[in-house]
């Protein structure tokens, strides 16, 4: 993906990525920036949902340098949204359709940090099976992590943020990451 002709700016250029905020690349995907010259037949029939799933991706093609990251620290999750989640149906089944759609491709399918995406990656994903690792991670913390991003804990950018997961989803995805290292929940 090196977009070298033409009019599509790389991907990978620094000054494209982070010139604009997700707010700014959500509404370009949608094709909401006037005088934008990408296209927006394709943004104006996807959902909300689909939006940021390709602007996650979009993000997660970034190989540069992560200290150049300026995403904004995403606000806290409230205390409340994190009590008030409940676990229904079947939590393990559940995170693991969120796992597969949304963490593969860095964390890998059995989640040893070796998605297709992470070579691209410095500091690696880390590899969610290590039971000594993961059980020093408790489940609030965890919240935090998967739904502000690394940037919000001490941790790298590159780890991103899921605004769109409601508490559900995130307690689903976080008890299925549970069991890939067989570590018990805080
Ligand atoms: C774009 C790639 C990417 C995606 C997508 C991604 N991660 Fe990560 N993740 C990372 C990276 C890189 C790190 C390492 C961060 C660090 O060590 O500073 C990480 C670290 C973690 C950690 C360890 C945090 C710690 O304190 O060491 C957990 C747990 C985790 N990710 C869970 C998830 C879950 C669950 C999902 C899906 C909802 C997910 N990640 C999606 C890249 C990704």
């Amino acid at each position: 993906m090196g977009g070298g002709g033409g009019m599509g700016k790389p991907l990978i250029d620094d000054e494209w990525r982070f010139g604009s905020d997700d707010p700014t690349l959500f509404k370009l995907i949608r094709g909401e920036i006037p005088q934008q010259t990408m296209p927006n037949v394709i943004g104006k029939n996807m959902t909300d949902d689909e939006i940021w799933k390709v602007l996650l991706y979009v993000r997660s093609v970034y190989a540069g340098d992560a200290a150049k990251i300026n995403w904004a620290v995403p606000p806290p999750v409230p205390p409340e949204m994190f009590a008030a989640a409940q676990h229904t149906g079947d939590p393990v089944a559940a995170g693991k359709q969120i796992f597969l759609q949304i963490c593969v491709p860095c964390h890998g399918p059995e989640g040893h940090g070796d998605g297709p995406a992470s070579v691209a990656l410095d500091p690696k994903p880390r590899n969610l099976t290590d039971p000594g690792y993961m059980a020093g991670l408790d489940d609030r913390y965890l919240f935090e992590l998967v739904s502000r991003g690394g940037i919000a804990v001490g941790k790298s950018p590159l780890m991103p943020a899921q605004p769109t997961l409601a508490a559900e989803d995130l307690n689903n995805v976080i008890a299925f990451v549970r069991t890939l290292s067989g570590s018990q929940a805080h």
